[in-house]
């Protein structure tokens, strides 16, 4: 079975991309199979993951505007097991093309339905509520939603969570939330403190008990094409990010037992 997981909320700058990446390295460097979808016009994903604009196969808007097959887009990463379907700005068109479809939120769900040779799918989406979020959600089993671990991080979040619930109840019912992470956390700053205490009241156990710490290493690693986890190790991001990804098979376990 392949678990479909989107990385998504439509605040900007909270570490949806850093967290696909790295969570996604986590588990292919302990033999799960992982795709990640860039589903983000900025691209970062795929920069992040050092996928030269040369090199790269038909990107996720090509899927759509074309309808070239999703295995041509498929490329290799330095990451043995973690491979991704990149995206370029050509994918800001997608989310006014969409509109015009028939059944416009399920065109992801149509373009991904024969992915079924990964273990995890991770759909690293843009900072907005619009349709490429839409049909990202509706073609995932799971959202997992970081908040940056600063004051307005539950702003904007019920809105999150209500569209969660509209496509609930509209187009995906078996929708469910992944988990939500705290990223960008500083235990010396008592607001960052306070906020994770806040959304640990608001959120109990749908909470990851890791929670990801600023670290420079982390906003380094993009830069150099490569996740936090293969530019440096032992940095307290990357072990963070081993951390949640042994959570998230934990919790996978937990819900097929
Ligand atoms: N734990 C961290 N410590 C330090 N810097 C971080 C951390 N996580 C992310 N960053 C940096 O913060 C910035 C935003 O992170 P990221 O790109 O992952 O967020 P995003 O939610 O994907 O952003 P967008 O909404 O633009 O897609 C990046 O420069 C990233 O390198
Ligand atoms: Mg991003």
């Amino acid at each position: 079975m392949t678990k479909f997981i989107s990385v998504t909320n439509q605040k900007g700058g909270v570490g949806k991309t850093t967290t696909a990446i790295n969570l996604a390295t986590s588990l292919a460097a302990i033999n799960k199979n992982v795709l990640i979808i860039d589903s983000d016009p900025q691209g970062n994903a795929s920069t992040g993951l050092g996928i030269s604009h040369n090199n790269r196969k038909p990107s996720l808007y090509e899927m759509i505007h074309e309808k070239k097959l999703i295995d041509e887009g498929i490329n290799e990463t330095i990451i043995p097991g973690l491979k991704i379907i990149t995206a370029n700005t050509d994918l800001a068109a997608a989310e006014v093309e969409l509109t015009n479809f028939n059944n416009r939120e399920y065109v992801l769900k149509n373009i991904f339905r024969n992915l079924n040779n990964f273990d995890f799918v991770f759909i690293d989406c843009p900072p907005a509520l619009g349709l490429l979020t839409i049909n990202s959600l509706v073609a995932s089993n799971t959202a997992l939603i970081p908040l940056q671990s600063e004051f307005f991080a539950l702003e904007g979040l019920s809105a999150l969570i209500k569209t969660i619930d509209l496509i609930k109840e509209n187009y995906n019912n078996a929708l469910d939330i992944e988990g939500i992470l705290l990223t960008m956390a500083d235990k010396r700053n008592s607001l960052s403190y306070l906020v994770e205490k806040d959304v640990r009241n608001h959120f109990g156990n749908k909470v990851y008990n890791t929670t990801i710490p600023r670290n420079v290493k982390i906003s380094e690693a993009p830069s150099h094409g490569k996740p936090a986890l293969v530019y440096d190790t032992q940095c307290a991001g990357s072990l963070a990010y081993i951390e949640l990804a042994k959570e998230v098979i934990l919790n996978q376990n937990k819900n097929h037992e």
